[in-house]
């Protein structure tokens, strides 16, 4: 595990700590929604005091699934960790107030430094006054109550989608995105930098755009190949919801870096501008898994393009997995790399 990776671990033990500490009583057997639980101590603990736990995240974790909405129910508290963009909060609040019981409490946790401590300039003009319950250990834990009107809570994804146009290589396109999705709806530069160095496609390729955000780099490749078969994958499953209105004629799949993708499945490429933060730290990660799990999943003469930072050293892994590669493009921002052929484990 990185280091950055661990103190993310580290916020989100003591948020949770902090969260559990200040829990008011609530009724045995009362229904409770827990809200993106990284660690899993929120719904355990909940468990134990005989309350009936539902959990949503959009986001995939491991073997658990990534939801867009929270499931149908009027629960009787929430818990909610702080998501990490201020747009991500304010959908977040309406999915889980409009979730409660008219009257019921939602707690809202995380730290400092992820902006806890202004989280009530967007709690209060939805659900009114917010009371600190508890501070310390550098994060907060405020109680919001879920107001007797559901006038002004949208209780869809819908009421959230928007549409920008962009302009792409290929033109003009309208996008569709939604809160907390990647580059808000914008074309990133380093996605653009990737889709301008790609070659043609043979016709029947099969090709995954893997960690695919709003679906971007999917749309864009279904547009100039129709005749290619496209997959796109994503731990967010409402960054997936966007892909899949950007491009329909691709099979979307949720999960946690490679784990949506069947073991016997392969492709003639797999095209990436893959995530290197998690939360407020950076992380290689995903990349790692992406770059050493991608021969596996390539089929013979198969490529892994992907576009990074120019600063990230992908070519040492990429020199320790692939039997050749190639610089594609570069500019002062962003590389753009190419693998193909699995290397030999030396002895
Ligand atoms: C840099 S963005 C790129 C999005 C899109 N490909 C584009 O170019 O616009 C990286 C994406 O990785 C996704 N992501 C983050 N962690 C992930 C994980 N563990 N497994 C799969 N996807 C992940 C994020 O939700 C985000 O959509």
């Amino acid at each position: 595990m990185s280091a950055l990776t661990s103190r993310e671990d580290g916020r989100d033990n003591a948020a949770t700590e902090v969260l559990i500490d200040a829990l008011p009583p609530i009724e045995p057997g009362g229904s409770v929604l827990v809200i993106d639980d990284r660690t899993g101590t929120v719904g355990r603990e909940l468990t134990g005091r005989s309350l009936s736990v539902t959990s949503w995240s959009r986001l995939a974790r491991g073997s658990r699934a990534g939801l867009a909405w929270p499931e149908e129910g009027a629960y009787d508290a929430a818990t909610l960790r702080l998501p990490r963009s201020k747009e991500a909060l304010e959908l977040a609040l309406h999915a889980a107030a409009c979730r409660l019981r008219p009257g019921a409490p939602l707690w809202i946790y995380g730290a400092n430094d992820e902006g806890i401590k202004s989280a009530h300039k967007r709690i209060s003009p939805l659900l009114g006054p917010v009371n600190v319950l508890d501070a310390r250990r550098h994060c907060r834990v405020i109680e919001a109550t879920r107001p007797e009107s559901a006038d002004g809570l949208s209780t869809s994804l819908e009421a959230f989608k928007r549409t920008l146009t962009l302009t792409l290589p290929d033109g003009e396109r309208d996008v569709v995105s939604y809160p907390g999705v990647f580059a808000k709806g914008r074309l990133d530069p380093g996605t653009a930098m990737l889709l301008g160095a790609l070659p043609p496609l043979e016709d029947g390729a099969r090709v995954l755009d893997f960690a695919c955000g709003a679906g971007i780099i999917a749309g864009f490749v279904a547009r100039k190949h129709p005749e290619v078969a496209l997959w796109m994958t994503d731990a967010d499953a409402i960054a997936l919801a966007a892909a899949v209105e950007n491009a329909p004629t691709a099979t979307a799949l949720c999960g946690d870096r490679w784990g949506s993708i069947q073991g016997s499945r392969q492709f003639d490429r797999i095209l990436s501008n893959p995530p290197i933060h998690e939360g407020k730290g950076r992380t290689y990660d995903v990349l790692n898994e992406l770059i050493s799990g991608a021969p596996a999943r390539l089929r013979p003469g198969g490529q892994l393009w992907l576009v990074v930072q120019r600063q990230i050293p992908a070519d040492k892994v990429m020199e320790e997995t692939f039997r050749k590669v190639s610089l594609a493009a570069e500019n002062t921002r962003f590389r753009v790399w190419c693998g193909q052929g699995r290397k030999r484990q030396q002895r």
